[in-house]
């Protein structure tokens, strides 16, 4: 699938480029399956963060239909988010309810290994403090000391961000967290996110990225001039699952 568009050969990491939103769907669908199957051998457990937006609706529909949904070890799987809005777990706005309602209401993971972040307490700061204390407990170190999640999926806005790390904003510069509260005046809710160090220390991250909204933000994380330009995973897999129309290749 080599029809990648000059401007994203500064993209690090690997990168393909699909025909449409279904086959970047099906890439992810795939690559998941053997990665947690390999994991789940090797270590008894599949520790994945997921994000929000509407770019994984997609995947997590493939997923939990037919097709996919007998693929995998769903009880060893330990579902965690790369980053949430202080908003009630039943709000339309929670990433935690998006993901129940399209993924894990529909298969058989426990319900005790899925960790909610907890934005939507009175103490964003005590949240963020909270969720670092679970992760650390939960995932063997990775580099830097940081707990090593098995995969992050992150989705790219169309101004650059990810998970909730927004161009401009103080929790880019965060170091000694694994998680932060985040917010940035342009952007709806005050935040819980995954750091830099957190996300950099995964074995595995994939962006889904799909849709003609995300040309300029893709040629400008090539060019890292973005947040998203800075996830660089120091001892694990960066790569990007990009459509036609997202690398401006339609
Ligand atoms: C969120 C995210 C965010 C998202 C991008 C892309 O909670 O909104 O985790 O980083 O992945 O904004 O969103 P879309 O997939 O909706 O374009």
């Amino acid at each position: 699938m080599p029809d990648l568009s000059a401007q994203l050969h500064g993209l690090h990491g690997d990168v393909e480029v699909h025909k449409d939103d279904a086959a970047v769907a099906e890439a992810a669908a795939k690559l998941l399956t053997r990665q947690s199957a390999e994991v789940c051998a090797t270590s008894g457990r599949f520790a994945v963060a997921l994000s929000g937006g509407h770019t994984p609706a997609t995947l997590f529909a493939l997923l939990s239909g037919d097709m996919y949904r007998t693929r995998f070890d769903w009880p060893l799987w330990a579902v965690y988010f790369a980053d949430e809005r202080a908003v009630p777990p039943d709000d339309p706005a929670s990433n935690y309810r998006f993901a129940r309602e399209t993924l894990l209401d529909h298969v058989p993971v426990d319900p005790h290994r899925v960790h909610r972040m907890p934005a939507d307490g009175p103490d964003l700061d005590a949240a963020a403090d909270e969720y670092a204390v679970t992760l650390h407990g939960d995932l063997a170190e990775g580099p830097g000391h940081a707990p090593r999640l098995d995969c992050i999926l992150l989705g790219l806005g169309e101004n650059g961000h990810t998970a909730s790390l927004f161009p401009g904003t103080p929790a880019l510069t965060v170091t000694d967290r694994w998680v932060t509260r985040a917010r940035a005046d342009y952007a709806p809710f005050d935040r819980l996110t995954l750091t830099y160090p957190m996300i950099n220390a995964a074995a595995l991250v994939v962006f889904l990225v799909s849709g003609a909204s995300k040309v300029e933000a893709l040629r400008e994380t090539a060019a890292g001039r973005t947040p998203a330009a800075a996830v660089q995973p120091e001892n694990g897999r960066l790569l990007w699952l990009i459509d036609a129309a997202a690398a401006g290749s339609d």
